[in-house]
């Protein structure tokens, strides 16, 4: 659907403009949105940040970030109309006077009544500054159109953190106009869960403990923490991925149905899973680091920072009292592939008389994220001219067959989108946040203090993480399952 945008002109003004993030993925995904014909009519983008560069450079080094990080084609008349309402302010994150010069800058441009979308993608310390500068300099006000503001990850380093900084952002904007993001919520494929769910009626009456025996979430990545690693040393993959990504998509496959798909309506069966998860227990994690993890440049000397986790948890409620969920999530891993595994439980009686040795599989569903996205179904069926034997098979869905060969739209793409839209269902809303952070804290603390409960295993690179992490979950009688092509 394409949306339809009125009259005055909206402007997307990104601080952190001269980062990897704005080239990578924001002005891919806004020049993406504009050949698709999709950004308001009038629409611009105003960049800052300490750099110098003049409107015409600032435009040339996004050009680079179209063409190499994000590797799509840059026709060039296509390229010259976008890049004509691109503009570019430097400036310091903590002088007023700057940000003064920008909203003046913005209102000889936008004419009036105008929109405002205001990205932070700079360093997460900046973010209290640059909310409070908005609201002193007077740039959040809607009473000449509306004002937005989309805050990047990571939200908050611990629960205290994150409501200290939720605490700021309600200071200044009202929580309606502030869109947290968390892109695996804009994947097509985390999108479809809900679909798949709720707009099919074979798979709901089985979609409970009565059925399932326990659902796996794996995300995993093959690259390291790369030049990243000052950032990460300090966060580690349960603050990276976990507190977010992994438990976001967990809300997905475990929500109720909303009566209608609002934001609201959506995000509060959502908080409702996290608040029934019960707390965490070391016992149910394994954490590991991979092979030279503590060699790389920016890691501290004897860094406890897990690169890979596996966790357990249950959620107690009716419909999933009793069914433990798996994540899991590294770096250096052999694949980057995310994929939920919902398994069902065994049949009851096997009459069968299978062959010797025969490990029946239970039947199983593949959500498939990443890369190979799609959904498969693993089922027992009978070999032909055999007498009695048994194979496992699949019955699968890929995008690609059904919708073609393009790839699937960056999840940035539609989140931009929605944010200059004004539908907020696929960003986190702060009591979401709050509930995520509750669950997570506890277990980073205990494993602060706990090293025996939870020692900090090895794992080589390109491999599927520690011995341990497979121990686990067969300790309880199941084996991580790939139904995805790999
Ligand atoms: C980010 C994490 O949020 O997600 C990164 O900070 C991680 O460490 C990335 O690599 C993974 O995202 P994707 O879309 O590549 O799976």
């Amino acid at each position: 659907m394409t949306p339809e945008f009125d009259g005055p002109t909206t402007a997307i003004v990104i601080f952190g403009a001269s980062g990897d993030l704005t080239h990578r993925k924001l002005i891919p995904a806004l020049f993406s949105q504009f050949q698709k014909g999709r950004l308001p009519e009038n629409f611009l983008v105003v960049g800052s940040s300490r750099s110098e560069y003049s409107h015409e450079e600032f435009r040339e080094t996004l050009r680079g970030g179209v063409l190499d990080l994000a590797g799509m084609d840059c026709p060039e008349d296509e390229w010259g109309s976008f890049a004509e309402r691109i503009y570019y302010l430097d400036g310091n994150i903590k002088d007023l006077e700057d940000y003064r010069k920008i909203d003046s800058f913005l209102k000889d441009l936008e004419g009036d009544p105008a929109n405002r979308l205001y990205y932070l993608a700079t360093a997460p310390v900046l973010f209290p500054t640059i909310l409070e500068m908005l609201g002193e300099a007077d740039m959040v006000q809607e009473a000449r159109g509306w004002r937005r503001v989309v805050v990047e990850k990571p939200f908050g380093e611990d629960l205290e953190s994150a409501r200290r900084l939720n605490e700021i952002i309600h200071s200044v904007f009202n929580e309606d106009q502030v869109y947290r993001i968390d892109h695996y919520l804009g994947k097509e494929t985390a999108q479809n869960i809900l679909y798949f769910r709720f707009l099919n009626t074979i798979f709901e009456p089985i979609w409970n403990r009565n059925q399932i025996s326990h659902v796996q979430i794996t995300v995993a990545e093959d690259v390291d923490v790369g030049h990243r690693a000052g950032y990460y040393d300090g966060a580690g993959v349960v603050r990276d991925m976990f507190q977010n990504h992994l438990l976001q998509l967990l809300t997905l496959v475990a929500m109720e149905p909303p009566a209608s798909f609002n934001a609201d309506a959506v995000r509060t069966e959502k908080v409702k899973v996290l608040r029934a998860i019960r707390p965490l227990e070391p016992a149910d994690s394994v954490r590991a680091q991979y092979e030279g993890y503590l060699e790389e440049e920016g890691v501290k000397e004897n860094s406890h920072t897990a690169t890979f986790a596996t966790i357990k948890l249950y959620i107690d409620n009716w419909r999933w009292k009793g069914v433990p969920f798996y994540l899991r999530s590294g770096k250096a891993l052999m694949e980057k592939s995310s994929e939920i595994v919902i398994e069902f439980e065994p049949p009851p009686h096997v009459m069968f008389p299978l062959p010797e040795g025969y490990k029946l599989t239970p039947n199983f569903i593949s959500i498939c994220i990443q890369p190979d996205e799609g959904i498969h179904l693993r089922f027992e069926t009978k070999v032909p001219d055999s007498q009695q034997g048994t194979r496992s098979v699949d019955m699968d869905f890929h995008f690609r067959d059904s919708f073609g060969e393009e790839p699937l739209p960056d999840a940035y793409e539609r989140l931009l989108l929605d944010a200059l839209i004004g539908d907020p269902s696929l960003f986190t809303r702060s009591d979401e946040i709050e509930a995520a952070w509750g669950l997570i804290d506890p277990l980073l603390k205990e494993w602060e203090k706990n090293s025996e409960v939870s020692p900090v295993h090895t794992y080589e690179r390109g491999s599927w993480g520690p011995d341990q992490a497979d121990e686990f979950i067969q300790g309880d009688g199941f084996t991580w399952r790939m139904g995805c092509e790999h």
